[in-house]
């Protein structure tokens, strides 16, 4: 079975394109930024907790984001393919699942990681904030700080994912449509 990361930092367009490849692959779409979002909206205690981080632009602890995918682990354990985009943001929360994943006999096939210049982040976040109404995408200082963030604790997983040789940096910038080609075939190549 087939068990894709969409990689990125945020604004690189890992939702749209995760959506792209859901329509073409008919593959389990999980979005932990979505789930969170979710969480926050039915304002359970586990939204409640979340969003003082997603506010602020910082992450939300491991074991919350973990314990969400551990939720789907019997979903994920049996579908096709599955697509994880926003997870994991962490090499802690990356070693769970490959540990999740061995406990099936499952495995990340690769790391598909879309590659976007900074400043043309935080133009593509603060117009998604006019329009989506997220708070984490209205004002340019928690979107840089999100984008340092990504720095400090998410991009270490591309040297994690190198090493088990399953890192493929994607051209990130061009019109969604190019960019789905570009991600579609390279999924078709793997
Ligand atoms: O993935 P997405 O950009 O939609 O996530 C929105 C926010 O949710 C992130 O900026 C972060 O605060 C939080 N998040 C997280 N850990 C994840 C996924 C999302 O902290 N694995
Ligand atoms: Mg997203």
């Amino acid at each position: 079975m087939i068990h894709l990361i969409l990689f990125g930092p945020p604004g690189a367009g890992k939702g749209t394109q995760a959506q792209s490849l859901v329509d073409y692959f008919k593959f389990m779409h999980i979005s932990t930024g979505d789930l969170l979002r979710g969480e926050i909206a039915a304002k359970t205690e586990l939204g409640l907790e979340a969003k003082r981080f997603i506010d602020a632009g910082e992450l939300v602890p491991d074991e919350t984001v973990i314990g969400m995918i551990k939720n789907l682990l019997d979903r994920i354990c049996t579908v096709p393919g599955v697509i994880y985009d926003g997870f994991p943001r962490t090499v802690a929360q990356a070693i769970a699942l490959d540990t999740m994943l061995t406990s099936c006999k499952e495995g990340i096939t690769a790391l598909l990681s879309l590659e976007v210049p900074h400043d043309e982040l935080v133009k593509r976040l603060l117009l998604r904030g006019e329009s989506s109404g997220r708070t984490d995408d209205a004002d340019v200082a928690t979107i840089e700080n999100r984008i340092t963030v990504y720095g400090q604790k998410t991009q270490p997983l591309i040297d994690y994912y190198t090493k088990l040789k399953k890192y493929h940096p994607i051209e990130g910038v061009g019109s969604v449509e190019e960019i789905s080609a570009r991600l579609i075939s390279k999924v078709k190549s793997l």
